[in-house]
């Protein structure tokens, strides 16, 4: 297959998502990283892009000058992956959807359910593809669960329950920290903190696996560490468009707690426990009978499962390579489109702008019931409703 050109904003030198991004995308030899506007500061970007093998004309020093450059080119990049700080996303992605370029933007997409809605028309008048990193759904046993709800394994879902508690944030002496104040800070995070950082990837990974959306939340959202304006830590219940009913707790200070991801499904025929610092296990328990350890790749699994495994069952796979499945996922779709063919119906599962534009209305419905008691509200975007 044609290999696909494939530029990058931001990810500069020491960022901490950026190698994610390069080890993913090249995993598989889809993609040639080819362009980039690697960092804030024009010369440090240049020079960086360089070492990693960028020619010096398309290491560029800021994303407006890559958007120029990259235009006109007969070999310009396929794919752009946005993976700025958070105010920058709305910005960038809309020029590039705008330039013609299909985009990959980290999340939260936007600040605001109005930029994401702008996001979605954009994406949907370019027909250019605008999807959304929660690369953890390209775990190759998220896949799986997905797959065994869809075909009918767990019966009806009663219960979701997700978590993404970490305690990177929980010691009250770093307050006032530059790099950790920022996250609190409602001028430079938004309306929301730990919820619009994390619990938005387990609440995104609910939906993805049930196949329903979130449609009403009441949330409790507190700050532990009591300098804090925003939240860092949160309960939010919610109810999905199947009925399904959903818990979910984020917090930074949960001292002990590393990344802290996981998902918990329970139907009328059993449950599902899939954790991510384990993530080449899953723990099915179907009712009535004993538990059942699922490995990743081993056989009689889905097509889901089986196209986003790669290495022989009892290896480990990670973080990179559930990105690398993001990737995968893109090069698949962007070749269906140049050729004018249907995607692969196991690809065709990359979060989009849809994915995005729900995350943040979810994100101002949590800033508003923790801000009312918990009181019930709508998450479900107005141009969704
Ligand atoms: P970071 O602060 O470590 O790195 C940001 C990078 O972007 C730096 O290299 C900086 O120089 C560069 N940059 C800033 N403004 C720029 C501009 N206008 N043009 C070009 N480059 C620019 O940030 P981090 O943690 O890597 O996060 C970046 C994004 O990725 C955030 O939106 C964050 O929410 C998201 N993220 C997503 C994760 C996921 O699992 N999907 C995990 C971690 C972060």
């Amino acid at each position: 297959m044609e290999r696909l050109n494939w530029g990058m904003i931001g990810g500069g030198e020491g960022s901490q998502i950026g190698p994610a991004h390069r080890l993913g995308a090249g995993l598989d030899g889809a993609f040639i990283f080819a362009a980039g506007a690697l960092d804030h500061r024009p010369s440090a970007g240049r020079a960086y892009g360089q070492t990693l093998g960028l020619t010096p004309d398309r290491s560029y020093g800021d994303w407006r000058e890559m958007l120029e450059g990259e235009r006109g080119r007969a070999d310009a990049v396929d794919l752009v992956t946005v993976a700025t700080p958070n105010a920058t996303h709305f910005e960038i992605t809309k020029a590039f959807l705008e330039g013609g370029f299909h985009v990959l933007c980290e999340k939260p997409m936007t600040m605001t359910v109005e930029e994401g809605e702008e996001i979605v028309k954009l994406s949907q008048s370019t027909g250019k593809i605008c999807a959304v990193n929660y690369g953890y759904t390209g775990y190759s046993l998220v896949r799986h669960m997905r797959a065994m709800v869809s075909r009918g394994d767990l019966g009806h879902v009663r219960v979701v329950v997700a978590e993404f508690a970490h305690g990177h944030h929980a010691d009250a002496t770093d307050a006032d920290n530059p790099r950790v104040r920022w996250r609190y800070d409602p001028a430079q995070a938004g309306v929301s903190a730990q919820f619009a950082d994390c619990g938005i990837h387990a609440m995104h990974m609910a939906s993805f696996v049930v196949g329903q959306d979130i449609e009403r939340l009441s949330a409790d959202t507190v700050s532990c560490i009591k300098s804090r304006v925003l939240e860092d830590d949160a309960m939010v219940n919610f109810r999905m468009s199947g009925g399904t009913v959903g818990r979910l707790w984020t917090s930074s200070i949960a001292i002990g707690r590393q990344h802290g991801l996981t998902l918990q499904v329970f139907g009328e025929k059993g449950g599902l426990r899939w954790s991510q610092e384990q993530p080449n296990q899953l723990y099915h328990m179907p009712i009535g009978k004993r538990l059942q350890v699922i490995e990743r790749g081993e056989g009689g699994l889905s097509p889901e499962a089986d196209r986003t495994s790669r290495v022989t069952v009892g290896h480990a796979e990670g973080m990179p390579l559930a990105f690398a499945n993001i990737y995968k996922d893109l090069a698949e779709a962007i070749h269906a489109r140049k050729n004018g063919r249907d995607i692969d119906p196991a690809a065709d599962l990359y979060p989009r702008a849809e994915d995005g534009l729900r995350s943040m209305a979810a994100v101002f419905a949590v800033a508003q019931s923790g801000q009312s008691e918990g009181q019930w509200v709508d998450a479900r975007p107005p141009m969704f409703r």
